[in-house]
């Protein structure tokens, strides 16, 4: 049972990995399945919420009453939420975006000659640290996969991209995987919760949202 804790509440929210093209075949991309980011899109949905999803490519099904726009590379990612953000009233980044992107990607497929290609890479936007420095924010939400040093890496990351929750995993237990371990890390301090299907990990998390959102 669900209560309508985001009843009336717009929730836009990123999931899945991006994808940066190298020539007309081949391209970068992080691992990430997009269960969690998923999971939580029907969460809010069935919070009550109204949910727009940016999704990069996963095989994963639209979950029904969600509105999902389907990108490709953080660009169009970047691009995607910046035209929604604005009548968002939460802003959930699950998405594993992909740090860089290929400066000289070429249209047509590389052949293989001489020399080994060189591919130049640039930076791409920080999609939630973008949304969270802008004048009329949303309630920002992050999630931070960490190899290592979970709290300590995910706590600096809370305060650099100055957002009020940030969701943090390790990476090596979160990937592809159906169950997941999170720490919730708000103002006041470390929330742990316990190995649960991603399922129950987004209940908690919209509900933990939920209590913190200001009264609007
Ligand atoms: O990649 P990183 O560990 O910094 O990601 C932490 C959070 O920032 C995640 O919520 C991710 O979705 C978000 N992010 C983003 N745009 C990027 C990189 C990360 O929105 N370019």
């Amino acid at each position: 049972f669900i209560e309508k804790r985001l009843a009336g509440k717009q929730v836009l929210l990123t999931a899945g990995p991006t994808f940066e093209p190298i020539d007309a075949v081949r391209g970068i991309t992080n691992v990430s399945s997009g269960k969690m980011g998923y999971a939580l899109a029907r969460a809010c949905r069935d919070a009550g919420a109204e949910v727009t999803l940016v999704s990069g490519p996963t095989s994963l099904p639209c979950p029904v009453g969600v509105r999902r726009l389907d990108v490709v590379s953080a660009a169009e990612m970047h691009q995607a939420v910046l035209q929604e953000v604005g009548r968002s009233d939460v802003f959930i980044a699950v998405a594993a975006v992909a740090d860089y992107r290929v400066k000289n990607r070429s249209e047509h497929k590389l052949k293989k000659g001489d020399s080994v290609p060189v591919i130049e890479l640039e930076e791409n936007p920080d999609i939630l640290a973008t949304v969270a420095g802008l004048p009329a924010a949303p309630f920002c939400v992050g999630f931070a996969a960490e190899s290592q040093n979970l709290l300590e890496f995910a706590e600096t990351k809370r305060r650099r991209k100055k957002v009020p929750l940030l969701v943090a995993n390790l990476a090596q237990q979160a990937m592809g995987a159906d169950h997941n371990e999170v720490v919730l890390l708000d103002d006041a301090g470390a929330h742990p919760l316990p190995v649960l299907p991603k399922e129950q990990v987004a209940h908690a998390i919209v509900a933990h949202l939920a209590a913190l959102l200001p009264q609007r």
